[in-house]
């Protein structure tokens, strides 16, 4: 029977970074001018007046401290609030095709493969700046590997359910290797005027190449134990942006059209599912919670993870048991978890085995069970 290692992880890291402080002051402008332009509404009774956002309430109600973007000026400017990428033309790589093959060159280099090994591209992120074609065949391209891509969106759960493909690719053949990559660009989503989340995202791209156990070196990369996927209906969280709203003009450019979320309701309903979920997955395997190494968890909410992994374990994790990296990626939907694990994983020792977990809109959960080889 074929079995499927992750053997490289990749990431792209756009260099601006926005703290909090620089986030929040640019959204207090915006309520200024905001409050100020509807003055006599407000005065009347007839408009709210909008309130100010503060970095310590960012800080203690998410953990996150700052975040990378793929355009800081235009997002930080209380007149525009969003990010300014301009369109390219059609004879240029996408924006998210270039982050695609920085994380991907990554990976292979990290598993000592080149595209040629590869037969596959998937990319499973939140957003897609196209329709068609698809961003993974543009990505194929762009780094010369035969076969297949496709593009696939479970929100924060795309990389792990896009992992879950690609070990079905590989352990039935259809693949030798697979590159799973989620470019997300969430600031382009992002309601930047939206006090109760305009700092939740962040942009990054990771990339992890899925290969067959027998064209790997021993001792390299991480055994995939196993694979388990869940989703629930909920409303808690929705982008109504889509192909459709043209056919409806009284919708265009409403915040429904961006990132909206009950992020109370999202904490309380989710941290528990997925509590369920990673311990229903490892009784599965028959792993007991008390031999997990390291979870590399979903990085939205540290208080959100710090729940999630007491409830795995009985107890309080360590900092290194369940690492943070949303105080400096915020979070980075589908990539979170994946950044996670990229940048700590190199100090497990054979044997030591971890759970790489996502959730998110849908709701949607993936758990991925590896251990070191
Ligand atoms: C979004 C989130 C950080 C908000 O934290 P919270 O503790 O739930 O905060 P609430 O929205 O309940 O707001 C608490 C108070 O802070 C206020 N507040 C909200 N945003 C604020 C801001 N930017 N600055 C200052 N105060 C703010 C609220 O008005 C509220 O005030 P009140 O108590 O007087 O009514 C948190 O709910 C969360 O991360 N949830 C999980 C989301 C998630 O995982 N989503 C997946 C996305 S992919």
């Amino acid at each position: 029977m074929i079995k499927a290692v992750i053997s490289g992880t990749g990431l792209y890291t756009p260099p601006a970074t926005i703290d909090n402080d620089e986030l929040v002051e640019a959204f207090n402008q915006y309520v200024e001018m905001y409050n100020l332009e509807h003055a006599d509404a407000i005065e009347r009774g007839e408009t709210e007046a909008l309130q100010p956002s503060s970095s310590a309430f960012i800080e203690k109600a998410s953990g996150i401290k700052r975040r990378h973007v793929i355009d800081k000026t235009g997002i930080i400017d209380p007149k525009r609030m969003a990010p300014y990428i301009p369109e390219r033309s059609n004879d240029e790589q996408s924006v998210q095709c270039d982050m695609a093959v920085v994380a991907c060159n990554e990976a292979l280099a990290q598993a000592g493969k080149t595209a040629s090994d590869v037969d596959a591209v998937i990319v499973a992120c939140s957003n897609l700046q196209r329709a068609y074609p698809a961003v993974s065949i543009e990505v194929q391209a762009a780094l010369g590997i035969e076969g297949f891509a496709y593009d696939m969106n479970v929100a924060c759960s795309s990389a792990t359910f896009g992992l879950q493909a690609a070990v079905n690719s590989v352990e039935s053949g259809s693949a030798r290797a697979v590159l799973v990559v989620s470019p997300e660009i969430c600031s382009g989503h992002l309601n930047f005027r939206e006090r109760d989340s305009h700092f939740i995202f962040g942009d990054a791209c990771t990339a992890i190449l899925v290969e067959r156990e027998e064209d790997t070196q021993p001792g390299h990369g991480f055994e995939i134990l196993g694979t388990r996927l869940k989703t629930t209906f909920s409303n808690n969280i929705r982008n109504n942006f889509g192909f459709l709203n043209r056919a409806d003009e009284s919708g265009i450019g409403k915040p429904d059209k961006l990132f909206i979320q009950q992020g109370r309701k999202v904490f309380k309903e989710v941290s528990p599912l997925v509590a369920e979920t990673i311990q229903s997955h490892l009784d599965s395997l028959s792993l007991a919670p008390g031999g997990l190494r390291r979870m590399w968890l979903h990085q939205a909410n540290l208080n959100m993870n710090q729940l999630i992994a007491r409830r795995v374990l009985g107890r309080d994790a360590t900092e290194d048991e369940a690492p943070v990296i949303l105080d400096e990626y915020a979070n980075t939907s589908s990539a979170g978890s994946i950044i996670a694990f990229h940048k700590h994983k190199d100090d497990l020792i054979s044997g030591d085995t971890g759970v790489i977990c996502s959730f998110g809109a849908g709701y949607s959960i993936g758990s991925v069970v590896v251990r070191r080889r």
